[in-house]
């Protein structure tokens, strides 16, 4: 590839439609028409039915724990955690994470105490939240970590912290469903774990979640809190919701696990392609999932420091855009910067230094369906070739604007 082979630079772009970030599972066509024809004959959607029941079974063997609660999405399902832990005042959360994590928080009442993360792996720091535990005393009820990127945090740690100030500590897995830790599936840590499985997510039902708990009190609490004391023993909870997952769901789910292993390991060859393609590249840090003994590569995730690579992430991401590859500023900005926590946080900021370096940074690539291992080693071609093209990039990036 030669500089003016780049799209930006009016060469023909790399894909010819956009090729988005996330992983997109679609089953076989016969093999979602045959489990829809069986939701048809059974006449029945929704209410915990035969697929959701299986569903739920094949998950507790899988993730080895007590309790699986399946929930219509990750968001409802963090809501429901939240309710069912009997969270009050301050939360402690990573500020680097998406916003549905200190967003469950406010539907219960509680708010967040945004934490920094470690510059290296991007999982919440513990050392940060000793020091709002120190600094905030009972007003703290609970620690909400996140399992970030195909990665764990150091869970030990996190739980002695948990047991010194006697806090609840619990997992936001979205990212993590298929992550070992020490070759045991994550989802059994801390008082409980919320999967996601969304189109975006490894394991997907289109839109989905779990609830995994080795707790019978809280899965009891939680499967009254999801269907308005429904299915289960009764308990007294503070209030009910619909967090239901559907049949369609359900099916959708069934089929992913069945292909789950094919997944993985296609993810995996792409990644390595990656890690081929961008080896050496001054300025492109890839993200290596680290902590975790085995890891789902969820997210393809790239540091960029423009004083090494030429280019800052904004003007590499436009000229992946070009290329029709839609790269994306994950997260950005900080959830200290968002509404309404700029208000009611603003001098946040100064707190939070690597949550606010990485979200300058990072810049997360394509995987999972749209995307190959050889489509792969292409974009990592472009990047390198936007590293050595970076000066006329720039200029026509700046006349362009
Ligand atoms: C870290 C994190 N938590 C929670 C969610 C919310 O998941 P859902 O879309 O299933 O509600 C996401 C979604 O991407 C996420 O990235």
């Amino acid at each position: 590839m030669s500089c003016p082979e780049l799209a930006v630079l009016g060469g023909t772009p790399l894909f010819e439609k956009p090729v988005p970030v996330g992983q997109l599972y679609f089953p076989e066509w016969e093999k979602y028409e045959a489990a829809m024809r069986g939701i048809f004959q059974r006449q029945y959607y929704t209410n915990q039915g035969p697929l959701t029941q299986e569903l739920e079974q094949r998950l507790q063997e899988r993730l080895q724990v007590r309790h699986v609660i399946c929930v219509v999405n990750a968001t409802i399902g963090l809501m429901m955690a939240a309710d069912a832990l009997g969270l009050r005042g301050k939360v402690i959360v990573p500020a680097y994470t998406f916003i549905a994590t200190a967003q469950s928080l406010s539907w219960t009442g509680s708010e967040p105490l945004f934490c920094d993360v470690d510059p290296i792996t991007h999982q919440l720091d513990p050392e940060c939240v000793e020091r709002l535990l120190e600094e905030h005393g009972a007003e703290v009820s609970a620690i909400l970590a996140v399992n970030l990127w195909g990665d764990a945090c150091r869970q030990d740690r996190l739980a002695e912290l948990a047991r010194k100030y006697a806090v609840r500590l619990y997992y936001d897995s979205a990212h993590g469903f298929g992550c070992e830790l020490d070759g045991k599936p994550l989802g059994g840590a801390g008082d409980l774990e919320v999967f996601s499985f969304h189109a975006t997510k490894v394991l997907s039902a289109a839109e989905g979640g779990c609830i995994c708990t080795n707790d019978d009190e809280l899965a009891a609490r939680l499967r009254n809190i999801r269907s308005s004391y429904g299915a289960g023993p009764a308990r007294q909870v503070l209030r009910t919701s619909n967090g239901r997952m559907s049949e369609a769901q359900a099916a959708v789910a069934l089929l992913s696990l069945e292909s789950f292993d094919s997944i993985l390991a296609r993810n995996e060859a792409m990644f390595h392609a990656y890690r081929q393609g961008l080896e050496g590249i001054q300025g492109v840090r890839l993200l290596t999932p680290a902590s975790v003994s085995k890891t789902n590569y969820q997210y393809v995730v790239c540091e960029i420091d423009e004083r090494a690579f030429g280019l800052n992430r904004n003007e590499l991401q436009q000229v992946l855009s070009a290329e029709n590859v839609v790269a994306r500023r994950y997260f950005y900005p900080g959830l200290h910067r968002f509404v309404p926590y700029a208000d009611q946080f603003p001098d946040a900021s100064a707190r939070l230094p690597v949550t606010e370096y990485l979200c300058e940074r990072v810049l997360q690539l394509p995987i999972g369906q749209m995307v190959d291992a050889e489509g792969a080693g292409r974009i990592a071609a472009a990047i390198r070739m936007a590293g050595a093209c970076a000066e006329s990039i720039r200029r026509k990036l700046r006349e362009a604007a």
